[in-house]
């Protein structure tokens, strides 16, 4: 019996997780959920966005599925997502973003993103120098590019592909994107089967839109990982697909790329693929092997069906529909 936690999140984090855990029963995988809520109807309940107890039971299980969580812009408390992946020190996040057959733009697509989860911009480094004046520190330290280019080069490895490319701003951030870079090929030296190269980060958003199929597994800092997700996750039919997970060295939080949604929150359209797909990933870091690839396969049967999907993938269906459709594939 798997136990772990459950965060449904806020915005149509609740829609989209009870989906997600409905089609994880079908598979028959037994799991021991601990729900934990987080979020904005938390705080505006209890003046806490995150209890306690969310710390408590993620300390004791070390493993989380997790619906997104809003985070105010400009003002009010730092990201809890941000917070999380900083706590428990998951310093991989690791995205694949691949085409359906009529889902994508480029049916080529078949990258996986490694993002750095810790620092960089996202270290919440901020002065007020003057009322005019603000400076953002970003932070780059060599342990952390290391680390994450390792992650990247070994996923690489394990899984039989040809190319890690780091994504990089180094032309300008001599310092910063310079320590990264020299980061990142110290390690690739220990992995000489893989082919190497380095694109700077404005660049590889037009590589990425006009020739996909040439990139296979990009690594890089925490800002440009963030943009390049959504940019990747758009070719291939939106953030409704796009699955993701936070690792650790013993913890690991899976969550979908997107957030909360709020446009569309509460009205049962939320695609839950994305969460679905990650929950997928989660299955794989339990070696419940079979029953993450039923599930992928599941999707993809259900994506061929025009009246299950929902209106981001421009069909009339609902959560429900397709959460039906991907449990009727099973
Ligand atoms: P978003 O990802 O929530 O939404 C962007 C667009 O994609 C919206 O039009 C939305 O309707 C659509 N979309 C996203 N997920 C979808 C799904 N599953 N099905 C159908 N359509 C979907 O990004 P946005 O609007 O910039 O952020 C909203 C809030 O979410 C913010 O407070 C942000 O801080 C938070 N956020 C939280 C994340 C997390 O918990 N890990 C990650 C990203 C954003
Ligand atoms: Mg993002």
């Amino acid at each position: 019996m798997h136990k772990i936690v459950l965060i449904p999140g806020d915005g149509i984090g609740p829609e989209v997780s009870a989906a997600t855990r409905k089609i994880i029963e079908a598979t028959g995988v037994a799991i021991d959920w601990y729900v934990e809520e987080a979020g904005a109807h938390v705080f505006e309940k209890t003046g806490e966005l995150v209890p306690d107890s969310v710390y408590r039971a993620i300390d004791k299980y070390r493993i989380a599925l997790k619906g997104p969580i809003t985070t105010p812009v400009g003002t009010g408390f730092k990201s809890i997502n941000v917070s999380l992946r900083q706590k428990y020190h998951l310093y991989a996040n690791v995205r694949p973003v691949k085409s359906y057959p009529g889902m994508a733009r480029n049916q080529s697509v078949d990258l996986v993103i490694f993002r750095e989860n810790t620092e960089d911009l996202y270290a919440g480094r901020e002065e007020q120098i003057s009322p005019d004046e603000v400076h953002g520190i970003k932070v780059i330290t060599r342990k952390a590019s290391e680390d994450i280019a390792r992650a990247a080069f070994q996923y690489a490895r394990t899984n039989g592909r040809r190319q890690v490319t780091a994504v990089h701003k180094a032309n300008i951030m001599k310092l910063a994107d310079g320590l990264f870079l020299d980061a990142v090929r110290t390690v690739s030296k220990e992995y000489p089967e893989i082919d190497y190269n380095e694109v700077i980060v404005d660049n590889m958003c037009m590589q990425l839109v006009m020739y996909p199929e040439k990139y296979d597994v990009l690594v890089s800092e925490n800002l440009y990982g963030d943009i390049l997700s959504d940019l990747s996750a758009g070719l291939v039919g939106g953030l409704g697909l796009v699955p993701g997970a936070n690792i650790g060295k013993d913890c690991a939080i899976f969550e979908a790329v997107h957030g909360s949604a709020p446009d569309i929150a509460g009205q049962g359209k939320a695609n839950p693929i994305a969460l679905t797909l990650s929950a997928a990933m989660m299955l794989e870091y339990l070696k419940e092997h079979t029953a993450a690839s039923r599930i992928r396969n599941a999707v993809g049967q259900a994506l061929k069906k025009k009246e299950n999907l929902t209106p981001d993938l421009n069909g009339n269906g609902t959560t429900e529909t397709l959460t039906e459709a991907i449990i009727h594939e099973l």
